[in-house]
C-alpha cells in the first residue's frame, strides 16, 4: 500500500485549482441512468471513486467514451444489466446512487446493500422508503436490494425525518421519470444536490426548490441528453485553506465556489485568518497572526460540514486555546484523534465531542489513515509537524477524494511525497 512522507514544519504559499466536486460527480454519473440519450460530463474530478461508479456503470453496459478533453460520454441505451453488484457496491456506498435511476428508467433495480464503512453504519432505510412511498415494491434479501415497480414509479409525499444527502438525491433522480408530482420535505440542503438537480434540468427535468428543504419534482415521460459541467469541489477547496492556515501561510485556491462554502470561511476567519474571495477563488493569508482555536459543530448544509471536521480537528490541534468539535452527523467520525495523539496532540473525545487543547506544535510520527477525511487531517498535521518525518499509510483512503494531493500540496511548498509499497 502507498504511503505518503512528508516533512512538516514549512509554511504552504501560492496558488492550486479545485478539482470538481467527488460528491457531485458521483450522483451526476448515476444520473445518466435516466436519460434516453447522451449524456457528456464535464470537470470530473480523476479519483479512484469516479472510476469506481463509472465502472459500475460499465458493468451494467453503459461503457463509458473518454474524450481527449477528458469529459466523459454515457449513453444508457447500452444498458444490458439492472444489477449492481457487491464487488462494486462493497468499495464504495454511493453505488446506492443507481437505485432510484434504474428503478425508475426500467422498472426493477437490484443494488448490494452497501456494507458500513469506518464513520458509522450508514444505513439506506430512507432511500428504500422514500422509494416505496413513489410505489415500489422494495425487498432486502440476500444482501441485496430487489426494487420493483409495474409500470411507472408514481408521484408521492416523502418525508426524511433525518436529512440524508444521497437518500434525498436518490428520490429527486426517480421522481424525474414518475407519474406525476413528488414533493421531498425536509430535503438535503448541500451544493451538490443543487448541481444534479441543475444536470437533470439540463436533461429536461422539472425540479423545483432545490437547494431549500422541500424539493418538488414533476415527472416526465422521458430525458434527453445534456452536456454538464460539475461544481468545484468546496471540501477540497476547504481542506487546502485549513493546510494553509494550519501552516500559517498564504494560498489562493482558483476554479472554485466561495458561496457555498461560508460556514467554513466564517471559522477560517474566526480563526485569524485574512480571507478575500472573487468570483471563482478564495484566498487565505494569516499574515503572521498566531492561530486561534474555533469549537465547531457539524450539521446538515449550509451549517459546518462533517466533512470539514476531522480538518478542524487537526487545526485546533496546533492553534492557541482550547476548543471543542463536535460530530452530529455521524456515530463514529474521531477516528483521526487517536493518530493525531500519536504526533502528541492533546485531545479528548467524550460522546459526539472531541476537546482539543491546542499546542505550539506536533511531531512526526508513523499514522494510518482510516477513512477520506481523517486522511486529509493527518495530512494537515503532517504538514505542521516539524523534525521529522510523518508517514501516512493506507492513502488509499486519501486517493478516493483528492485529486493529485501532493502534487497539489508541492506546488505550494510542501515537502510531501508518495513511498510506493
Ligand atoms: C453524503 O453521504 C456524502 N457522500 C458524505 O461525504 C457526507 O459526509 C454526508 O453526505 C453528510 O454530508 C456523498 O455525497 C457521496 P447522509 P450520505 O445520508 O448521503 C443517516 C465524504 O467524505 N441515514 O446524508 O451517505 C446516516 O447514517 C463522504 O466525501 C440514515 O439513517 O450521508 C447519517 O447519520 C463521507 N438512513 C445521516 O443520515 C438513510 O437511509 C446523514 O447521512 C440514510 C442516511
Amino acid at each position: 500500500m502507498d504511503k505518503l512522507v512528508i516533512r512538516g514544519g514549512k509554511s504552504l504559499s501560492g496558488e492550486i485549482r479545485a478539482s470538481g466536486a467527488k460528491n457531485s460527480a458521483l450522483p451526476i454519473i448515476a444520473s445518466a441512468l435516466l436519460s434516453s440519450e447522451n449524456v457528456i460530463i464535464r470537470n470530473l474530478p480523476h479519483l479512484q471513486d469516479i472510476t469506481t461508479m463509472i465502472n459500475l456503470l460499465g458493468t451494467m453496459g453503459v461503457e463509458p467514451v473518454v474524450n481527449e478533453d477528458l469529459s466523459v460520454e454515457l449513453d444508457s441505451n447500452l444498458l444490458k444489466s439492472v444489477v449492481a453488484p457487491y464487488e462494486l457496491v462493497k468499495t464504495m456506498r454511493a453505488s446506492i446512487l443507481v437505485l432510484g435511476p434504474l428503478l425508475a428508467k426500467n422498472g426493477y433495480a437490484e443494488v448490494s446493500l452497501p456494507g458500513g464503512c469506518a464513520i458509522g453504519s450508514r444505513p439506506v432505510d430512507l432511500h428504500i422508503r422514500g422509494l416505496e412511498a413513489m410505489g415500489a415494491e422494495v425487498v432486502v434479501e440476500d444482501g441485496y436490494i430487489k426494487a420493483k415497480t409495474d409500470g411507472r414509479l408514481k408521484g408521492g409525499n416523502v418525508f426524511f425525518d433525518t436529512v440524508t444527502v444521497t437518500g434525498t438525491e436518490n428520490i429527486m433522480m426517480a421522481a424525474t421519470l414518475a407519474d406525476g408530482v413528488t414533493s421531498i420535505e425536509n430535503a438535503a440542503r448541500e451544493p451538490e444536490v443543487v448541481d444534479l438537480a441543475e444536470c437533470l434540468i439540463a436533461m429536461g427535468a422539472k425540479i423545483e426548490g432545490h437547494g431549500t428543504d422541500l424539493i418538488r419534482v414533476t415527472g416526465v415521460e422521458k430525458l434527453h441528453g445534456c452536456d454538464y459541467s460539475v461544481v468545484p469541489d468546496r471540501i477540497e477547496t476547504g481542506t487546502y485553506l485549513v493546510a494553509a492556515a494550519a501552516t500559517g501561510g498564504k494560498v489562493k485556491v482558483k476554479d472554485t465556489r466561495p458561496d457555498i462554502l461560508d460556514a467554513v470561511l466564517v471559522k477560517l476567519e474566526e480563526a485569524g485568518a485574512k480571507i478575500e474571495t472573487g468570483d471563482d477563488w478564495i484566498s487565505l493569508d494569516m499574515e503572521g497572526r498566531t492561530l486561534k482555536a474555533v469549537s465547531v459543530k457539524t450539521a446538515p448544509y449550509p451549517a459546518f460540514p462533517t466533512d470539514m471536521q476531522a480538518q478542524f480537528v487537526a487545526l485546533n490541534a496546533v492553534a492557541e486555546g482550547t476548543s471543542t468539535v463536535i460530530e452530529t452527523i455521524f456515530e463514529n467520525r474521531f477516528m483521526h484523534v487517536q493518530e493525531m495523539m500519536r504526533m502528541g496532540a492533546d485531545i479528548s473525545v467524550e460522546g459526539n465531542t472531541a476537546i482539543v487543547r491546542g499546542l505550539t506544535e506536533l511531531h512526526p510520527a508513523p499514522v494510518m489513515a482510516t477513512d477520506l477525511r481523517a486522511s486529509a487531517s493527518l495530512v494537515i498535521a503532517g504538514l505542521v509537524a516539524k523534525g521529522g518525518e510523518t508517514v501516512i499509510d493506507r492513502i488509499y483512503h486519501i486517493d478516493r477524494g483528492y485529486e493529485c494531493i501532493e502534487e497539489k500540496l508541492q506546488l505550494l511548498g510542501a515537502d510531501i511525497s508518495r513511498l510506493p509499497e
